[in-house]
């Protein structure tokens, strides 16, 4: 039998499972259960698969956000792009924005604070990976993702986009730094 001819039995579907394909069936079934589980199980145990709230914007108005923060907290500028590094009071909202093909600004946190961070894009899909945490979540022009987070660890952390978005996705990479809080 081939798919171009119809089957030679019309009821096919009413023919005994063979015991092959029933345990193929019952592994693949056990398996799309486990991962189902996995995404509450994950959520509360694991430090990845954080709670993020999304919100409508415009890219002209996150454009906006993002740009007073650099305005108001630029301490320095960064590499040949001049990406600026910004660092904004406290426990403050930030605003990371993924265009072709970076992420701007640099943001510089104080450990052990918390932040509001919002993403978003101003052209098309981009995927926020932050390493190495792990944390990823999805960039779409119109929309605003906003993850709360708190350093733990000081550092250089690396943000990856991780969604194809044209010849220069694999340059597209940014950072935040998270530095112990200074006197
Ligand atoms: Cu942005 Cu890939």
């Amino acid at each position: 039998m081939s798919a171009i001819l119809p089957p030679s039995q019309r009821l096919w579907w009413k023919q005994p499972l063979d015991k092959v394909e029933g345990t193929w069936i019952a592994l693949a079934l056990l398996w799309c259960l486990i991962l189902f589980f996995m995404m509450p199980f994950w959520h509360v145990y694991g430090k990845q698969n954080l709670s993020n709230e999304a919100y409508r914007t415009s890219p002209e108005a996150f454009q906006k956000k993002a740009q007073e923060l650099v305005d108001q907290y630029t301490v320095r500028t960064e590499t040949d792009a001049n990406i600026p590094v910004v660092r904004p009071p406290a426990g403050s909202d930030i605003y990371i924005l993924g265009r072709l093909w970076q992420w701007w600004p640099i943001y510089e946190l104080e450990k052990g604070q918390t932040y509001r961070v919002h993403t978003s894009s101003l052209d098309w899909q981009h995927g926020f990976s932050l390493q190495p945490l792990n944390i990823n979540f999805q960039v779409l022009p119109g929309y605003e993702m906003v993850v709360t987070m708190t350093p733990d660890t000081s550092g250089t952390f690396t943000i990856v986009c991780n969604e194809y978005c044209g010849v220069g996705h694999h340059t597209m990479v940014g950072r935040i730094y998270v530095v112990d809080k200074k006197e």
